[in-house]
């Protein structure tokens, strides 16, 4: 089984302006100790995905579909049932760590608040084990700076610190949410290196949210291609990045700067993501794809499988974009 099971997620906001459909029939499932992708341009769906999951999605926001984590329904489910979920079992790592750190409030004193709260610990014990956590999320000198204010930490640190509190409880699955967006490219192969560590030691499931295709190749079993709020594409990432079967994740793979590569200028997909008050009628990706006939304009293509464990959401055959 499955540690989590999203099927059909479906999520819509009401604004003033009338309805957006922003995820739409998203469906993925991620074993124990896994790492799956989810990659997409901005404003693809990435992050409300993520906050349907964790019971955190905005007051004018409704999703439909199911989210089973370890085979029990939690899509929708009381404040009440998702606190015991909520870092006890699921955690969620946020591209800002000022999102989640008070600015006001030493670290040591947010770690062992949720120690206390969801392990019953004794202040001190929480204070050890904060310590303790920071020390494996490799901050130098973790008894001194647990007493810290967040703002006294580097970017890079900072995240460091998110991390150890998202992993406080030893939660199964942690959802990082862009972890290393806001951090220079050095910096952020040193966070991925440490997620995966982590994972190696506490066994942890994550699903990975990024723009940025070239964090993914090293670090994920599966990827996940979202655009417009739909599944373009998803497989084994070593297979999606030798043969992308969409025009959308070639487009996105080329994006992706080589280092090897002396091109000065890095290619990108021409045009912008779509306005999702009002989608393209056919597929969503059709007004940018180079390669889009008048099927692809008129009507939506499905999600289907290919392959045992590969999926596409196109109307072309991938020669004819080849
Ligand atoms: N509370 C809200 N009300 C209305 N629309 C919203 C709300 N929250 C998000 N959206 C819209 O939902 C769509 C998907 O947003 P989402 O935050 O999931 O994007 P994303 O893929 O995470 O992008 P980014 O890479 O910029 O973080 C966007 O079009 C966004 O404008
Ligand atoms: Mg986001």
């Amino acid at each position: 089984m499955s540690l989590l099971e999203v099927k059909n997620l479906s999520v819509e906001f009401d604004t003033p302006d009338g309805q957006v459909r922003a995820v739409q029939d998203v469906s993925f499932s991620l074993g124990e100790q896994k790492t799956l992708a989810i990659v997409g341009e901005s404003g693809s769906g990435k992050s409300q995905t993520a906050f349907s999951i964790m019971g955190l999605l905005a007051s004018n926001g409704r999703v439909t579909g199911s989210v089973k984590f370890d085979g029990t329904e939690i899509l929708n489910a009381s404040e009440k049932v998702m606190n015991t979920y909520r870092a006890a079992q699921i955690a969620m790592i946020f591209q800002d760590p000022m999102t989640s750190l008070n600015p006001f409030v030493r670290v040591s004193k947010q770690m062992a608040e949720v120690l206390m709260l969801h392990k019953g610990l004794s202040k001190t014990d929480a204070i050890k084990d904060s310590i303790r956590m920071l020390d494996a999320v490799k901050i130098p000198d973790p008894a001194r700076r647990v007493h810290m204010y967040p703002h006294e930490f580097s970017g890079g640190m900072r995240q460091r610190v998110m991390i150890a509190m998202s992993l406080l409880c030893h939660p199964r699955l942690v959802i990082a949410d862009e972890p290393t967006t806001a951090l220079d490219v050095t910096v952020q192969a040193q966070i991925m290196d440490l997620l995966s560590d982590l994972q190696n030691d506490f066994g942890m499931s994550i699903v990975l949210i990024t723009h940025d295709l070239g964090v993914v190749k090293g670090s994920c079993e599966n990827t996940l291609v979202l655009y417009g709020g739909r599944v373009m594409e998803t497989g084994p990432t070593s297979e999606l990045f030798a043969e992308p079967t969409h025009p959308y994740t070639r487009g996105l793979l080329h994006a992706v700067p080589r280092l090897e590569s002396n091109e000065a200028k890095l290619a990108t997909i021409p045009g912008n993501p779509p306005n999702m008050q009002h989608p393209p009628k056919g597929c969503a990706f059709s007004p940018r794809c180079g390669y889009a006939n008048d099927r692809c304009i008129a009507e939506k293509p499905r999600l289907e499988q290919f392959a045992a464990d590969r999926s596409r959401t196109c109307h072309l055959s991938s020669e004819e974009f080849a």
